[in-house]
């Protein structure tokens, strides 16, 4: 047992109980129960070993128990790592599908050659007994021009049939997206490919989601080039709107913490999203790895659509009933809270909030600014930038080592992970008033 398991520990959002975290996965709601799986390895909190799904269930989405790793590599075709996937339901019970990651031994670039990216199904009662696994899509099914890399497959229903979306990298270091349909859920047909010229070279987690009437396409391209307040992140995530071409491309996140998102549809109709807070190859850390885990999910957003047809993100209704203890920091004034935290604030004019002088967040008008000025508090994380026009509130969840800042009713987030001494922060604000209320379970 590691000392102080406790230290950093989330209180409201999914972290694995030991090891590496990566894309939440099999995100539904099926027979009343709500089912959370991600991408684990187990024994590893720097993920280097293969990734099965760990699995979270519940009733209500901020209470889950986490059960096991209910799929691990176990047959020839995803021996090198259970990848992203997704869940639907069809009379009852869950289908998931899953890309089985191979590799094969010898001298290969595992780009072109020495990978297969195997599409495999499997379904569930309960969500956490399996049944055989059954391929349904293999290289071979995947259109020439892609390279080995198709993975992470989407399903949904749409049209009178089953429709799914593989994300994948062209042979000629091209981001595209694959759309198969299916009558039975067993038998795919290749349909057609989206891509957008000059857009990174390679697209992974592609979601389709239709919310408030309108169809948009989620993906996480790796390759777009940073610009100063754009792209800032070593591999981004944002959508597209179909109209019906993609375009207007829009980041999910302005934050050091995001990547791999996915989306569901709620039994009330809710489109409620998961990111992953972490992403890989980052030049900052986290400082759980020596308690032996590793990264967390995002709190679980509901997703809206404004009138100009962007998206927003807030954090699910159900955060608000953890609400306890309520306080108030008029301007220029600072208080010792207690993590986890849910700030909430109307704007009007530039503001600056700061957690024990060592996190800063900064809206002047025109732009916002995240910035860590401590080392051991960002675990190397910096400063992040964002053009923001108009913002007339802000809300801050705070849970015990990480930070999400909700700008003008959700139509910008920063997530980012931070690490506090210990469950206390002094919190500073100038520009505006705020109430802060304490979140307890
Ligand atoms: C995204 C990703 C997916 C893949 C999974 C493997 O973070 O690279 O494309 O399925 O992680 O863990």
């Amino acid at each position: 047992m590691k000392q102080n398991q406790t230290r950093y520990r989330q209180q409201f959002h999914i972290e694995p109980p030991s090891g590496w975290l990566n894309d939440p996965n099999g995100l539904i709601c099926a027979n009343g129960i709500y089912h959370v799986y991600f991408q684990h390895s187990p024994v590893d909190p720097n993920g280097e070993t293969p990734r099965g799904w760990g699995h979270y269930f519940g009733k209500n989405l901020l209470e889950l128990q986490y059960d096991k790793d209910v799929l691990v590599p176990d047959i020839p075709e995803d021996r090198n790592g259970v990848y992203s996937g997704c869940a639907v339901e069809a009379d009852g019970v869950i289908h998931i599908f899953y890309t089985g990651n191979v590799k094969h031994e010898g001298d290969y670039d595992y780009i072109t050659e020495g990978r297969e990216a195997n599409v495999i199904h499997v379904t569930t009662q309960d969500g956490s007994l399996m049944s055989e696994k059954k391929v349904v899509l293999r290289n071979a099914d995947y259109p020439d021009f892609c390279s080995c890399h198709v993975r992470d497959p989407k399903v949904w229903f749409e049209n009178g049939k089953w429709n799914m979306v593989l994300g994948a990298r062209t042979r000629t270091d091209e981001g595209c997206v694959l759309y198969y349909s299916s009558e039975d859920l067993e038998n795919w047909k290749y349909e057609k490919c989206d891509s957008i010229p000059d857009f990174g070279y390679m697209w992974e987690c592609p979601d389709v989601m239709t919310v408030g009437g309108h169809k948009y396409l989620s993906v996480s391209p790796q390759g777009l080039e940073s610009e100063a307040y754009r792209y800032q992140n070593v591999y981004q995530s944002g959508y597209f709107s179909y109209k019906p071409c993609l375009c207007e491309f829009k980041e999910w996140d302005m934050g050091f913490d995001f990547y791999a998102p996915q989306s569901f549809e709620a039994p009330d109709g809710r489109r409620i999203l998961y990111g992953w807070m972490g992403i890989g190859d980052a030049e900052y850390t986290n400082a759980t790895i020596p308690l032996g885990w590793q990264h967390s999910l995002t709190l679980p957003r509901e997703i809206t659509v404004s009138e100009d047809g962007n998206l927003r993100q807030n954090p699910i209704k159900e955060l608000e009933h953890f609400r306890v203890g309520e306080s108030r920091l008029s301007d220029k004034e600072c208080k010792e809270i207690t993590l986890p935290f849910d700030l909430v604030a109307d704007t009007k004019n530039a503001f600056q909030i700061t957690l024990s002088d060592k996190l800063t967040f900064l809206w002047d008008g025109e732009k916002a600014l995240l910035a860590f000025s401590n080392q051991e508090f960002g675990a190397g994380r910096t400063k992040r930038k964002a053009l923001l026009p108009y913002c007339e509130n802000v809300r801050i969840i705070a849970d015990r080592s990480s930070v999400e800042i909700y700008l003008h009713h959700g139509s910008m987030v920063f997530s980012s992970r931070m690490y506090p001494e210990d469950d206390k922060v002094q919190v500073a604000v100038s520009g505006l008033e705020a109430v802060v209320y304490q979140l307890k379970k």
